[in-house]
């Protein structure tokens, strides 16, 4: 038996009552007759409040991460509230140009960035070039120009093994992102990119890992950051993301607050001269408890141990399950004051055992097919790293705020997947 659905675990607008589930003033039952399902419900009070919080906390170049959700009214919307937009890729780059944000608002990561990816990211002018290795500071070499600099920041390895799931943890020294501090790689960087006429160094950046709760690991990479950069004029150091959010009843995330003025008061006791700009690339905390995701239940099947509750979507929409054991909760959208007295697991509808959107969920004993679930906290790496799986068509996202919703990625349709074919899919001819 569960309680019902926690509030701090839905958006700052929502509101629980008999007569059902309401974001920024929407019911959501009346959304779902309008959208369809799965539907991508994102808050839009939410998403500013906290991109707010990170542009207040940090200094001016902090970054929404826009790889744990993008969409133009989501890069525009961290625009508007003061924040950067950190993209890793040529597709990420090109939607936030497209979308009417300003290069010099763009900080550009990757790994393996192409010759293409860079060269386009020198020629828009983009603030910061975050450079991972030295393959690519060969390539930046012959792209850049002495008559107009373009500004790199360094990411470098740590050596900080951050407390979290293997696939998202990239501050131990075995990682492919960034030189290594301890190895000397870094410092090496550093003097090669010097060399360089048309490169300015403007500073240092790292990235220990994702869904952090633990702020001690982040405090750790200050004071190997500001150490490796004592005898450096730089402008700005940057800790990237990685700040946990609550994903269960029972899980605690520090704030954007409690997390930017720890690392204040870090900086501040290893002696960062303050003229230096303390940056970072919330990606998950800015969107992930912005949004829900309502789907329609399309089968019911009990059994001895659990009930399994089968909905229109599944790890097309959310991989996270998938990808890291993720957990979830659902709650019944139409009364989610009811005890949640039911043991189920929440599957999709894709040919796969492993298609699980909540493992070990609680719902009300009643809930029905054609009923509506939602799962709560869906809002960063879901439509993000949403997948056409099965052929599955990507879901609707819609934004909300003051009563109204706003249709900002319509759904998929066969004739989208289709379009990809060439010569209409015909096998000779
Ligand atoms: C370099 C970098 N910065 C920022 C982020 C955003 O992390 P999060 O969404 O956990 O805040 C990531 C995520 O993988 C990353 O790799």
């Amino acid at each position: 038996m569960a309680e019902p659905i926690l509030p701090t675990l839905l958006p700052d607008t929502a509101s629980c009552s008999d007569a059902g589930t309401s974001v920024g003033g929407v019911d959501l039952e009346e959304l779902a007759e309008t959208y369809g399902t799965p539907l991508f419900v994102y808050d839009e009070a939410t998403l500013r409040a906290r991109a707010r919080e990170a542009a207040r906390v940090f200094d001016d170049g902090v970054a929404f991460a826009t790889k744990s959700f993008l969409c133009g009214a989501v890069a525009r919307l961290a625009l508007e509230e003061g924040l950067c937009l950190d993209v890793a890729t040529g597709g990420e780059l090109d939607l936030v140009i497209r979308a009417g944000v300003p290069a010099s608002r763009v900080v550009l990561h990757g790994n393996n960035k192409s010759e293409e990816e860079l060269a386009r990211a020198v020629s828009l002018g983009v603030r910061r070039i975050v450079v991972d290795n030295f393959t690519e500071i060969a390539r930046l070499a012959t792209l850049v120009d002495a008559d107009r600099p373009v500004d790199c920041v360094v990411r470098v390895t740590p050596g900080i093994e951050a407390h979290t799931h293997e696939f998202v943890r990239t501050g131990q020294e075995d990682t492919k992102f960034g030189f290594s501090v301890a190895a000397g790689d870094a410092r090496r960087a550093i003097d090669i990119l010097r060399a360089i006429p048309g490169v300015r160094v403007r500073g240092v950046h790292a990235h220990i890992g994702s869904q952090v709760f633990d702020l001690a690991p982040f405090a750790e990479l200050v004071d190997v950051l500001v150490e490796f950069t004592r005898a450096d004029d730089f402008d700005e150091l940057c800790v990237g993301g990685g700040l946990g959010v609550a994903y269960v009843a029972g899980e605690r995330a520090p704030s954007i607050t409690q997390w930017g003025e720890a690392l204040r008061r870090r900086v501040h006791e290893a002696g960062l001269d303050p003229r230096v700009r303390l940056l970072a690339e919330p990606g998950r905390a800015i969107v992930a408890q912005a949004a829900v995701t309502i789907y329609r239940v399309g089968a019911i099947k009990p059994l001895a141990r659990r009930t399994y509750v089968a909905v229109d979507g599944g790890m097309s929409d959310n991989p996270r399950p998938v990808l890291y054991g993720s957990g979830y909760e659902a709650f019944d959208v139409a009364r989610p004051l009811a005890p949640r007295d039911r043991p189920v697991r929440l599957v999709g509808k894709h040919c796969e055992s492993g298609d699980v959107v909540v493992d070990e969920g609680w719902l009300p004993s009643d809930t029905a097919v054609g009923d509506l679930v939602a799962t709560p906290v869906t809002g960063a790496y879901g439509y993000a790293m949403a997948s056409n799986y099965n052929r599955v068509p990507r879901p609707a996202v819609v934004v909300v705020a003051d009563g109204r919703a706003r249709l900002v990625l319509r759904r998929e349709t066969f004739d989208d997947l289709a379009r990809l074919e060439v010569g209409g899919g015909a096998v000779s001819g």
